[in-house]
């Protein structure tokens, strides 16, 4: 995968690029990225990104001309053709980040990602140059760059070959609309609180059917909103309305 990512601040994504996961994902080649500083695509002396909002009020707007220039910059290097390159503007009123989302942005091959800044960016960005629009929740960061660093993080651990063990995924919290079972390692008593008796015994069918338990419990407790959407065979459903009632 390659990801493009256009911002004024390209220095803020040096330490997910120099460290752990992402590191090892460039290193293997498995993602690629180019970070693109929209600054440099304003031509004037001052290089200026941004300008005063029309109808007044306060707070700056990024323009549009750099970042339609950096965009067609982007494609016009596109060998296989620009018909459904995702361009993603990072925006408080985007679409709400997922797991889902994110496992739909790792099945492309490239990905454009535009970090808005300062009061909005020109609305002609969004309706003539970006095809998506996300959000990763429901409060003000100053700006898209955090945001982008989510979104690709979350994208770049479910590419083939990144994680060390791709089985680790599937258990992952929100994989299949529950949130994860509680995990211990050693020691088996610490401070005297001990690691469940099941997870000691060896007995792994018993081990999976607790697991899968506790992941709707603590859903339950936690997330119930989530519980309706999961994937529950009938048995865990009444589990589920059972622990409800509780
Ligand atoms: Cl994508 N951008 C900004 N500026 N704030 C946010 C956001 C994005 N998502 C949540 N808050």
């Amino acid at each position: 995968m390659h990801i493009d990512i256009l911002t004024l601040f390209p220095q803020m994504f040096q330490s997910l690029f120099d460290t752990g996961i992402f590191k090892r994902a460039v290193d293997h080649k498995l993602v690629s990225v180019s970070l693109h500083n929209i600054r440099d695509y304003a031509h004037d002396k001052h290089h200026i990104v941004d300008d005063y909002a029309y109808g007044g009020g306060a707070g700056m707007i990024l323009k549009p001309e750099p970042i339609f220039e950096a965009v067609a910059s982007i494609k016009s290097e596109v060998k296989q053709g620009v018909d459904g390159l995702p361009v993603i503007l990072l925006t408080p009123q985007g679409r709400l980040f997922s797991q889902q989302i994110a496992q739909e942005l790792s099945r492309y091959s490239q990905v454009v990602l535009i970090c808005g800044h300062y009061e909005g960016v020109d609305e002609r960005v969004r309706e003539h140059l970006a095809t998506d629009e996300i959000s990763i929740g429901d409060y003000v960061l100053s700006g898209g760059e955090l945001a982008a660093m989510v979104v690709v993080d979350a994208m770049v651990r479910l590419l083939p070959g990144v994680l060390g063990s791709e089985a680790s995924l599937l258990n992952d919290s929100h994989v299949d609309g529950l949130l994860e079972y509680p995990q211990y390692t050693r020691p088996a008593i610490y401070q005297g609180w001990s690691v469940p008796q099941v997870l000691l015994s060896g007995n792994h069918a018993q081990i999976t059917k607790w697991r899968r338990e506790q992941s709707i419990q603590r859903t339950l407790e936690r997330r119930p909103e989530l519980l309706d959407k999961a994937s529950l065979s009938l048995a865990e459903r009444q589990l589920a309305d059972r622990l409800r009632e509780h």
